[in-house]
């Protein structure tokens, strides 16, 4: 008997030591805490762990315990108490979002002040933990974190009126931002191509205004416009909303609808053309843009807005309606007598003063109701609502603005913010509405803008990443937009700003991607991404140097054309470019490419490394290669006027001057200019070359097409400084995109062959 006994014993101390526990993860949580250190062993989680905890947090531990089950299959219970998770109250934390977790080998002690900072203890707890386990007990890194966020309002938002998301992926999208800490979800609701929330009082916005008869295909900039035909739409029900309204509180979200208005309101005026200032029917949009078709200001279209709201209050329980205020045209309100007499009646201004009357009336009816509104940065064009908070879109200048009115502002900037933007240079990329954002730059943001004073900066709130969905048709493709550049903006508006450091954050992104991938989410990867760069080392020879955001590879590259595969050339130094080459190049880890091909054309024609002036500097947003980018021999994008080659100018008249050292035999001139006018680009209607001392000669230019051709052809001319006068297009005429705004102007490549 005694030597079974001690057999069993023996057997147990050997299953015991054999037993396959895990390495903890390596602590790499996003976003970064305020304060980590990391301490001596480990804690083992297993159902043997005791989960316990103050009544008032129990919400939380509920949804960890269910998070541990259907995650990791690990169902703690109490009957063990080999370790204990203690979730507790502390009096002592001021603010309402910090959170204390201490973990050491037997206990994981979790410390807030409210629920939603023990729920952002769990967050990043579940950063500790691997994302699917196959044993018994889960080891997690001894440590200790002291954290709270640097800003109050961490937003993101979502358009679902031009393309429309089930309900569970509006979950699992604020699933993923709870994850990061963010607090707040603002939800686009209502656009001139489709209205998505169900009002019980008007059922024609559920008939019509939920439904477009067919949809753009394509670019906006495509010639000819190209129409799917077929019908598209649907909207939230009532049922629908309070379910995710309760999913987001659950997760501390706090949801803000946005009802818009004066503007993108072509889809209710078409249920409803009495909203409209002619009465005339108009259908609901079928492409993208900013439509003349706004609320009249009339006594109709403030029942019916009042009647909106009424509904809208009763579904959100948060402190926020969004109501929209961009882009509107005042086109309809110029023409319409109503209006002209109101102006008179309400002794206001003009046009805009008519804007700021139907901002503040309705801002006055939503106060009335105990909510507060946001609105986008026009809402300060002739006088700001008394008590509204700025979301400054167009620049920062709307924040500025604002936060010296002492309004409190949310920053979310097309230069930083705008996650329809293109995130990679690469022309293989999936369609989006224009741009450049990598995420290296949204994570170098600065919500506070420098202008404002230590005492002004207190009314930033914090920023928002917003998620337009024109070209966004899928859920993957939200996704592949939204996540990693939402991850990054996390760490802006959560961690503290001496601490950031970009090198840090991709090793982390690294081990978060592997995250979403145990969510299903789509992300866009980047890290291995190649990119280019032509310069001249110390003895002025050309060279082309290659990098990626993350060393952790090797890049193979050709010169011939071809493909790079595992066998190409490995790229150690710059590489010398004597004549016209192309290089293609990728990120191999071993055998396997994990980056798209990076691929430029170095053309070595006349102007290449010469020096060049320009009479006016380029817009600052598009203005990344600098002036030498017109003369580098590298063309632009065929699809995109936001990467490093093209240069953008608003508005401006521009003289290029080209010095070629010596004089030079010149047969041909070429560039190119980008044509996109739905974004207020136009190509030149002419331009002037002058060589050296001689008389300028005039070229027209046929500007057709997206991409316009420009080549001078000519007869051994001979010089040494060229002189390139380029006239802006002028006023955009009436009516289209940019209409009374003088257009921008993109130039290319200028060849000298
Ligand atoms: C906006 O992007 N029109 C706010």
């Amino acid at each position: 008997m005694k030597i079974l006994k001690y057999f069993i014993l023996l057997l147990l101390t050997f299953t015991q030591c054999t037993k396959k526990i895990e390495k903890p993860f390596q602590p790499s949580i996003i976003p970064l805490p305020n304060f980590q250190n990391i301490t001596e062993g480990v804690f083992l989680l297993s159902n043997n762990t005791h989960i316990t905890g103050n009544q008032e947090l129990s919400v939380v531990i509920d949804y960890f315990e269910s998070y541990l089950k259907t995650n990791l299959r690990i169902s703690p219970n109490s009957l063990q108490k080999k370790t204990q998770i203690l979730f507790s109250i502390d009096e002592e934390i001021n603010n309402d979002e910090e959170y204390h977790l201490s973990i050491t080998k037997n206990e994981i002690r979790i410390q807030s002040k409210t629920a939603k900072g023990a729920f952002y203890a769990v967050q990043s707890l579940i950063q500790l933990l691997p994302t699917k386990n196959d044993t018994k007990e889960i080891a997690i890194q001894c440590l200790e974190i002291k954290d709270k966020p640097e800003f109050a309002y961490r937003g993101m938002h979502l358009d679902v009126a031009r393309h429309m998301f089930s309900v569970s992926f509006i979950k699992k999208y604020i699933d993923v931002i709870a994850s990061l800490k963010y607090n707040t979800f603002h939800w686009h609701l209502t656009e001139d191509q489709g209205w998505r929330i169900e009002i019980k009082k008007y059922p024609k916005l559920q008939e019509i205004a939920a439904f477009r008869d067919e949809t753009l295909i394509g670019h906006y900039n495509d010639q000819p416009q190209q129409f799917d035909g077929k019908k598209y739409g649907g909207y939230y029900t009532q049922e629908e909303i309070k379910e995710i309204v309760q999913y987001a509180s659950e997760r501390f979200i706090e949801i803000i609808p946005e009802i818009e208005m004066p503007g993108h309101s072509q889809a209710a005026i078409a249920a409803y053309p009495e909203l409209g200032c002619t009465g005339e029917k108009v259908e609901v949009a079928t492409k993208w843009g900013v439509f003349d078709e706004v609320y009249c200001p009339s006594e109709t279209t403030f029942k019916f807005l009042e009647d909106v709201i009424d509904e809208v209050v009763e579904l959100f329980p948060g402190k926020y309606i969004h109501i929209g205020g961009d882009e509107t045209p005042k086109t309809k309100w110029k023409n319409s007598a109503f209006c002209q007499e109101l102006i008179k009646e309400k002794d206001l201004k003009d046009e805009n003063g008519l804007q700021s009357y139907f901002i503040s009336r309705m801002e006055k009816y939503i106060n009335s109701k105990g909510k507060q509104i946001i609105g986008w940065d026009e809402i300060l064009e002739g006088g700001l609502a008394p008590n509204a908070t700025i979301m400054s879109w167009r620049g920062n200048e709307g924040a500025i603005t604002g936060a010296k009115e002492h309004h409190n502002v949310i920053l979310t900037p097309l230069s930083h913010c705008y996650f329809d933007y293109y995130q990679s240079e690469n022309e293989n990329e999936p369609l989006a509405i224009g741009g450049f954002l990598p995420l290296k730059k949204v994570y170098s943001f600065n919500p506070i803008p420098e202008e404002l004073t230590k005492e002004e900066s207190k009314y930033v709130l914090g920023a928002q990443g917003n998620v337009w969905t024109e070209y966004m048709k899928t859920p993957e493709k939200v996704e592949y937009m939204a996540f990693p550049r939402a991850i990054a903006l996390a760490e802006v508006l959560w961690s503290k700003p001496e601490h950031k450091n970009f090198e840090d954050f991709k090793n982390r992104l690294l081990q978060f991607q592997d995250r979403l991938t145990s969510k299903k989410v789509n992300f866009a990867n980047h890290l291995y991404e190649v990119s280019g760069n032509l310069g001249r080392n110390e003895d002025n020879k050309l060279m082309y140097s290659l990098s990626s955001a993350t060393k952790d590879a090797q890049i193979r590259y050709t010169l011939n054309g071809n493909n790079p595969t595992e066998n190409s050339n490995v790229y150690t130094k710059p590489i010398d470019i004597n004549e016209t080459t192309t290089i293609k190049a990728a990120s191999f880890k071993g055998q396997n490419q994990i980056s798209n091909i990076h691929q430029n054309r170095i053309n070595l024609h006349k102007a290449v490394g010469k020096n060049i002036t320009l009479s006016v500097d380029p817009n600052e947003s598009y203005n990344a290669g600098g002036k030498q980018a017109l003369i580098n021999g590298i063309s632009g994008s065929n699809k995109r006027y936001g990467d490093k080659e093209w240069l953008g100018f608003f508005g401006d008249d521009v003289t290029i001057t080209i010095d070629l050292d010596s004089i030079t035999t010149i047969n041909s001139i070429r560039t190119r200019f980008y044509n996109g006018n739905g974004q207020w680009i136009y190509a030149p209607k002419k331009l002037s070359i002058k060589f050296d001392d001689t008389e300028k000669q005039t070229f027209n230019i046929n500007n057709d097409g997206l991409l316009v051709d420009f080549q001078a052809k000519l007869k051994n001319a001979k010089a040494k400084t060229i002189k390139i006068e380029i006239p802006n297009f002028g006023v955009i005429p009436k009516g289209r995109q940019g209409g009374g705004y003088r257009a921008w102007t993109f130039i290319d490549e200028i060849l000298i062959e």
